[in-house]
């Protein structure tokens, strides 16, 4: 290895990290291991473990390692360390959790274009990624990166990607919405849905959203017309319809029952808790997909033939040209996710169980120093 990097002029830093010039007058880093939190098992918080040797594969032409300085934490990272996904996850234990990442370009593959060493970047990851976010030093396809918005810190960066390509998937590339249009936002003053409402309000729409009491301020400052406390008001008779989309964040059988209600023909229904994950974790992939294929389809064509709706599980998806339009918002100040808590990454446990037991409701973020 060592005669590599010579070969290469790159110098060697630590056990793990060299860095230097390579023959393109490009600055490399190359780094061989680094700290990550690692799920060797599912379980509570506890079972989380700080390593400082997990292994950093060399990188695909198309990737990009980046230097993490903050990642935070989704519900979908408390959700896999339960062991949700277990179908999937189980045979590639031990895993590292996490999907947002903000922080600088340390090394890029052959093919990457456009970034370059040294950048602030943030971006998320797909859910079913093996190599999570909680690590020093961590790996994304140039896709899934986008340049950091500069007026934000990397802490608030890392707070936006998932949820905000999530509402985006939602309603920019399966509603399609449009200027004029209305939106209907269950759970706005979740991440996902104060981003929608946010993405909605950009896009000209005029949005509704359904939310706890504290959140109602916020929402209404944001741009929604109409901002409902699901918990002291009948939703249904609150909002009057009709909606051209519904982005339903909670995904519950009541929830579900209103949004639909409150569409129009032709309208969109999008739920964030599609069951194709717990049903194959509850009966294996072999008959869990088919089963949650059959469930969705019988959905798609009820909804369809008795309401004129189409109906859809929604997954958060990378999409390059998303991620630059949310940095293009976030510069405008158009697009922010407020974070209730800072720990340090040494802090993952704490982390965890402050969203376990809904300690704190916002959005927690791990500085990586
Ligand atoms: N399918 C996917 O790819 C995908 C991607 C991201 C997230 N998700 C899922 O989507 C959900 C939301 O994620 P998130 O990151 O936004 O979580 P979050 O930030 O923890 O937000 C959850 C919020 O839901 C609100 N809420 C709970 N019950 C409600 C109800 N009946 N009506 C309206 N609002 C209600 C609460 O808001 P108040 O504080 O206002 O009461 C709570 O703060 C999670 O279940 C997550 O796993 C799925």
């Amino acid at each position: 290895m060592r005669s590599l990097l010579r070969e290469n002029g790159l110098k060697w830093l630590a056990s793990d990290v060299a860095i230097g010039w390579n023959n393109k007058n490009l600055l490399r880093c190359i780094v061989t291991s680094c700290r990550a939190v690692v799920l060797p098992r599912f379980g509570a918080a506890e079972v989380m473990e700080i390593r400082d040797d997990v292994s950093v594969p060399t990188l695909k032409p198309h990737e990009v390692l980046v230097r993490a300085r903050a990642v935070s934490v989704n519900p979908l990272d408390t959700r896999m360390r339960a062991g949700y996904g277990r179908s999937l996850f189980q045979p590639l234990l031990p895993i590292i959790l996490g999907r947002d990442v903000s922080g600088e370009v340390a090394d890029v593959g052959s093919s990457v274009k456009s970034l370059r060493v040294g950048q602030e970047v943030f971006g998320a990851l797909h859910p079913t990624a093996v190599r999570g976010t909680y690590a020093d030093y961590v790996i994304l396809s140039e896709d899934k990166l986008a340049p950091k918005p500069s007026s934000i810190s990397h802490v608030e960066a890392s707070a936006i990607p998932f949820a905000a390509l999530t509402a985006w998937r939602a309603l920019k590339s399966t509603a399609r919405i449009t200027k004029g249009q209305r939106v209907l936002v269950i759970g706005g003053g979740g991440t996902v849905g104060f981003a929608a409402v946010q993405l909605a309000v950009a896009a000209g729409c005029h949005v509704s959203t359904t939310c706890g009491d504290e959140s109602i301020d916020r929402l209404l400052a944001a741009g929604a017309e109409q901002a409902i406390d699901y918990t002291s008001e009948d939703v249904e008779v609150a909002i009057k319809g009709h909606f051209d989309a519904a982005l339903d964040t909670i995904g519950v059988a009541e929830t579900e029952r209103v949004a639909i209600s409150l569409l129009k023909r032709g309208g969109h229904y999008m739920t964030l808790q599609g069951e194709a994950a717990s049903l194959t974790d509850r009966y294996g992939i072999a008959v869990g997909l088919p089963l949650a294929t059959a469930i969705l389809l019988k959905k798609q064509i009820e909804y369809r033939y008795r309401h004129g709706i189409e109906y859809w599980w929604t997954f958060m998806r990378a999409d390059p040209e998303g991620l630059h339009e949310i940095r293009k918002l976030s510069e405008a100040g158009k697009l922010k996710i407020p974070v209730e808590k800072i720990l340090p990454i040494t802090k993952v446990r704490e982390a965890h169980e402050d969203k376990d037991r809904r300690k704190v409701i916002g959005k927690v973020v791990l500085e990586v120093d």
